[in-house]
């Protein structure tokens, strides 16, 4: 585990809340509990549990998001997951999350997302660059990078790029995808990069959703998909005819989806455990990262939702490599092969080939 660890590597496809950690999960649910806004008896087996069904999964998320969703809970755990990633070495997350709104809380979509970005800031134990380089004042590193040479403990401090998407989940409303998109746009000075659709895909249309993606592609901003996580034939087609920049998942393709994705060159967000624990694949040596390996087709290793499966990214590695057959130089190459299907600038991509190849040689 440990090769897996000290590898360099990019997670492309994580879920802010779903990469939770669990003792802050519980923590948070046990502190609503003594406000009796919950009841913690109730739910504290649900957290617990290991394996669960993709339905499962969903009602979890809608436990969860009564427990995080406040704007502290919300830095916190931003702060939390950006320190996961770096500490397994992870040396660029784009991290998704869906911009939320709760009148209550005084909560709007912007001040949610206003919420992660101070968690972005609050991190002190990893350099967070998550302000693209043309944003930032001529002559003058961004504050959070001020003290990017420091040394910790005599060696350089790691640094971690940052990059968001914003989510938009399948129960929203055309205008209500639309909005995220706008805000997406105005905050693209904070490393907003891209819009991401995800969600309980039992539920919604793609027709909902289709004019603020397209919206969203047309104003420069990248596309990214969860993509045939149920078996629905029509909208697995009119995604890829979309021609979106990632997708995500592609579990439930038939032949003439495989012939479509393979063609368009679209890249894959492979989230091995996830599809195993949600059963959108029937075991690991039916997986389709296989086929589309051998036909050298574009793919990134991902973790999905970190905290809700019990996993981590050098963990996906090493079951990439236990499952089928793959070495460290493989595997090492999968990983840095990621740079091209990042949403980042020229700038940030040469950054990480530097990172590779200087890890190349001391690994
Ligand atoms: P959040 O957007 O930061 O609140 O992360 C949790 C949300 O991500 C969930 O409520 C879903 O909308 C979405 N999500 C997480 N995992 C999955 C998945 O496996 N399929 C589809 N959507 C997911
Ligand atoms: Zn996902």
């Amino acid at each position: 585990m440990d090769w897996w660890v000290s590898m360099p590597k990019i997670e492309l496809h994580a879920h802010l809340n779903g990469s939770i950690r669990d003792s802050t999960l519980l923590e948070l649910a046990r502190a609503l509990g003594d406000k009796g806004v919950i009841d913690f008896s109730q739910v504290e087996h649900v957290i617990l549990k290991n394996d669960r069904s993709l339905s499962e999964v969903f009602k979890l998320f809608d436990l969860i998001h009564v427990v995080t969703t406040d704007h502290s809970s919300i830095t916190r755990i931003t702060k939390e997951v950006v320190e996961d990633f770096a500490f397994e070495n992870v040396v660029y997350l784009e991290l998704r999350t869906t911009p939320k709104k709760n009148d209550s809380l005084g909560m709007s979509k912007r001040s949610y997302m206003e919420a992660v970005l101070e968690g972005l800031r609050a991190v002190r134990s990893v350099d967070v660059a998550f302000i693209p380089y043309s944003e930032e004042p001529r002559n003058l590193s961004s504050p959070l990078l001020s003290d990017a040479s420091e040394k910790c403990n005599g060696n350089t401090r790691k640094k971690i790029f940052v990059r968001l998407l914003f989510s938009i989940d399948r129960r929203e409303t055309t205008e209500a995808a639309m909005e995220t998109v706008m805000l997406a746009l105005e905050m693209r000075h904070f490393g907003v990069v891209g819009i991401d659709l995800s969600g309980n895909p039992a539920v919604g249309e793609w027709i909902t959703y289709l004019p603020a993606l397209k919206f969203a592609r047309e104003q420069g901003l990248y596309v990214t998909l969860h993509c045939g996580e149920v078996s629905n034939s029509n909208e697995i087609h009119n995604m890829l005819e979309f021609l979106p920049h990632r997708i995500g998942h592609a579990c439930f393709f038939e032949e003439e989806h495989w012939r479509r994705l393979k063609s368009s060159n679209i890249p894959v967000e492979i989230c091995l455990t996830s599809n195993l624990r949600t059963l959108s694949v029937p075991t690991i040596d039916a997986h389709h990262f296989v086929d589309l390996y051998n036909a050298k087709h574009p793919l990134v290793l991902c973790t999905d939702d970190s905290g809700v499966f019990s996993t981590s990214l050098s963990n996906e590695y090493k079951i990439a490599s236990s499952s089928f057959g793959l070495g460290q130089k493989e595997l090492f190459e999968l990983s840095k092969n990621a740079i091209e299907f990042m949403f980042a600038d020229n700038v940030v991509k040469e950054d990480l080939r530097k990172t590779f190849n200087s890890a190349a040689k001391n690994l």
